[in-house]
């Protein structure tokens, strides 16, 4: 069974490319692409703007070899990058690879909620949960005000074969939760991925297909009731090029998928708050216009949505501009927003530099949504290194989290109190 660390890690893991070479004149990186991010021999990725890099004969490449764009400035240190303050004040750690580590002694979830948010979290997944130094960090309600379950509520966890509901896994998420006194982030009701093939190849008309996503959101939203502070409901419903996934619920359905999930949960769990969750919408463009005209429509209808969900799987050094301005597209048609599954990639491995320029970019997405009201929460796809879903789908890539894999604070963490502050 695919037990992916991210929802949107299975699009890519899915793609036979993606742990292949990229051949010459072919893509390799920028914001979005989940191809191949290293090339053939004899051909080399050369960055050429943020949402494009491309396999270039080795003769042919000047600048930057990297997928990444070159930094701004040279870097002789870390400590001028990122500004706002955000550091402790104490002398600078060193971490694992030697690297120069967070200054910070913050607690994020404290630092969040001071700065008007209602969390600051992290995913976390059943199988970390035997990992005690990780527990004893997750378990800090002050540090991680919220949490999701990564893989545990998903459609082949939960109802694995028609009408056959299992629960132990998301549980524990939930009660470990409660336990903490953390808010919970139920994930997720209806998606085309990590979906059982009794759902994707059941051949079901439109009436059989409807019951079944009803009795599937209710069952699943109603087993957690007063337990969970929202829902994804409907996660990645839109292509890149924000036409809709054609998966079986859209191929069936139409789009009247969408309010009907989102009216079985309203029913089975009033308080919690129903989202639409994606990626590739964290900036203007056709996929985040798509989905700002699907809130519009579902607000005319009536239909129950409390809120957006933008995903943030982000590459460092290719943050694209007007973060804030998108956030604020959204929560002006009515609906909070929250960040639900931040990472900031880069390739590896890590330096000094790398590491001060993902300060920067996590302070980049932190502040946008620090600056809009409405953008309520900041979850991180989990928080350090050793689980991040990044470095088995991107070939090459990783060192995501503010935390490296041996639970030192890195440079990111600065940068998000700094976002905060
Ligand atoms: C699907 O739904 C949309 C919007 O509700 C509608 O415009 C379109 O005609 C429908 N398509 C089909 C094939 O019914």
């Amino acid at each position: 069974m695919i037990k992916l660390a991210s929802s949107f890690a299975a699009i890519a893991a899915l793609l036979p490319l993606v742990s292949a070479q990229q051949s010459v004149w072919g893509q390799c990186g920028g914001n979005g692409w989940t191809g191949p991010t290293t090339c053939v021999a004899g051909t080399v990725c050369q960055y050429s703007n943020p949402w494009y890099s491309q396999c270039l004969p080795s003769s042919s490449a000047t600048g930057p070899v990297t997928s990444s764009p070159p930094p701004s400035s040279t870097v002789s240190s870390s400590s001028s990058v990122g500004g706002g303050g955000g550091g402790g004040g104490g002398a600078t750690p060193t971490i694992s690879g030697g690297l120069p580590g967070a200054t910070g002694t913050q607690k994020l979830n404290t630092v969040a909620k001071s700065a008007g948010k209602t969390y600051f979290g992290t995913a976390t997944d059943n199988s970390e949960l035997s990992d005690s130094a990780y527990i004893a960090i997750l378990n800090d309600g002050t540090m991680f005000g919220q949490i999701t379950p990564a893989n545990s509520m998903k459609w082949d966890a939960t109802e694995p074969s028609r009408g056959s509901f299992t629960f132990t896994q998301g549980d524990q998420i939930a009660n470990l939760a409660k336990s903490n006194g953390q808010l919970l982030r139920g994930h997720n009701c209806v998606w085309y991925n990590q979906l059982p093939s009794w759902v994707s190849s059941g051949g079901f008309n439109a009436a059989t297909l409807s019951s079944i996503v009803t009795t599937h959101c209710s069952t699943v939203v109603g087993h957690y009731k007063g337990q969970t502070y929202a829902w994804d409901v409907i996660n990645e419903p839109f292509n890149d090029d924000g036409t809709w996934r054609t998966d079986v619920f859209y191929n069936t359905l139409n789009t009247s998928y969408v309010p009907l999930a989102l009216n079985a949960a309203r029913t089975a769990d009033p308080a919690t708050k129903l989202y639409i969750n994606d990626y590739n919408v964290e900036y203007a463009g056709a996929k985040s216009t798509a989905l700002q005209n699907l809130v519009k429509s579902l607000k005319s209808a009536g239909t129950p949505l409390d809120g957006v969900g933008l995903q943030y799987h982000m590459i460092s050094g290719s943050m694209p501009g007007g973060l804030a301005s998108n956030i604020q597209a959204f929560t002006s048609l009515g609906v909070e927003v929250a960040i639900t599954e931040l990472d900031i990639r880069m390739t590896l491995p890590p330096t000094a530099a790398k590491y001060a320029q993902q300060k920067t970019d996590y302070q980049t997405v932190i502040s946008a949504c620090k600056s809009v009201t409405g953008c309520i929460g900041i979850t991180i796809w989990d928080w350090t290194d050793k689980y991040s879903w990044v470095p088995s789908t991107f070939s090459g890539q990783g060192a995501a989290c503010p935390w490296d894999a041996t639970y030192l604070k890195k440079p990111a963490f600065d940068g998000i109190v700094a976002g905060l502050g």
